[in-house]
């Protein structure tokens, strides 16, 4: 795959950024109106903890996980309604890891979404159970909601990606690497652990909720694909991610800027320089570009979300 050659480099197209920013708009609305239809009610008992899931879970978020497992969704033929169960249960859990990621005990951060965090608001307790609380409704969402035939096959996808989640956010928090591995290595692990893995599944479960026949040969070689865009769209995510941290305020980002360097994190800017990181950053957006290359006009609004990736600025 000629990775960043020619016209498959698209991630600075501003059409299709501008249909990309209206797929996720639309995917938004929707989505946000599934969540609140499965999330129980605030009154539900014990309120505070109810409250503090939803507090976090409709603070803003771009909601892009979802956007992307519901284009991929309709890549392969599929539409909302096919990965609506897979796109709340992987904004719930990607809710959830910011919970726990703002924590005192990790990142320590007091704004998120553009709000005080759920620790600031509801205490570290509540922000825990809160966490955990959504975490566990997600899988009880998908396996509630998904057809019988792959619902084991999603809820494997979407634990091994959680449990990958985790352990990167250990190495990131608490290091832990092998002693020989060189810091490029590093970097490029703790990030496919702790982003890209929930990104990658978000992807290929979007995907396979729209694959009437997931084990004939063609849907598993377009699977496949979906896979390897998911995880180039992945590890792009939180090199953009680190990007933002040095070149965003706090006020655009809606969560605390600057603090990588300061806390000592390991980030790509900090290890390969910001140019340099910037162009990996898009020569994993051009090959998942190339990798949906052939699917074809269906494929047009995942296409769109990947080319806003590059460019974004929250
Ligand atoms: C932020 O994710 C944390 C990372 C894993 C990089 P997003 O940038 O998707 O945050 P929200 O959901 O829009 O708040
Ligand atoms: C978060 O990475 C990764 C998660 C699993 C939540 P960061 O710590 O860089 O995310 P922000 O910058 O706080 O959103
Ligand atoms: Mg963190
Ligand atoms: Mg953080
Ligand atoms: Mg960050």
């Amino acid at each position: 795959m000629s990775a960043g050659s020619g016209a498959a480099r698209t991630s600075t197209n501003p059409n299709q950024q501008a249909t990309g920013a209206t797929f996720v708009e639309r995917s938004r609305s929707y989505v946000d109106a599934k969540l609140e239809q499965i999330l129980p009610p605030e009154v539900t008992s014990p309120q505070t903890l109810h409250k503090a899931m939803r507090y976090s879970l409709f603070a803003g978020g771009k909601r892009l996980r979802p956007a992307l497992a519901l284009a991929a969704s309709e890549a392969v033929g599929g539409n909302f309604d096919d990965a609506a169960p897979v796109a709340c249960a992987v904004e719930m859990i990607h809710t959830y890891s910011l919970i726990h990621d703002d924590l005192p005990a990790m990142d320590d951060d007091d704004l998120r979404r553009g709000r005080p965090t759920c620790h600031k608001v509801y205490g570290d307790a509540m922000a825990i159970l809160a966490g955990d609380a959504l975490l566990l409704h997600a899988f009880r969402v998908l396996l509630g909601h998904t057809p019988a035939a792959i619902g084991p096959r999603l809820l494997t996808i979407l634990v091994d990606a959680t449990w990958a989640m985790v352990r990167g956010q250990v190495y990131d928090t608490l290091g832990g690497f092998e002693a020989s591995m060189p810091p490029a290595d590093r970097v490029r692990q703790t990030h496919e652990l702790k982003t890209g893995a929930l990104i990658r599944a978000s992807v290929v479960m979007g995907g396979l909720c729209a694959q009437p026949e997931p084990d004939s040969p063609d849907d598993a070689a377009v699977l496949a694909r979906l896979d390897r865009a998911g995880a180039c769209v992945g590890l792009a995510f939180q090199i953009v991610d680190d990007l933002l941290d040095v070149t965003q305020t706090t006020e655009s980002a809606g969560k605390r800027t600057g603090k990588d360097a300061q806390a000592g994190k390991l980030t790509y800017p900090g290890v390969l320089g910001l140019e340099a990181s910037r162009e990996q950053a898009r020569r994993l957006l051009d090959q998942a570009q190339a990798e949906i290359s052939d699917l074809g006009a269906q494929a047009e609004g995942l296409r769109s979300v990947f080319a806003l990736l590059h460019e974004r600025t929250r």
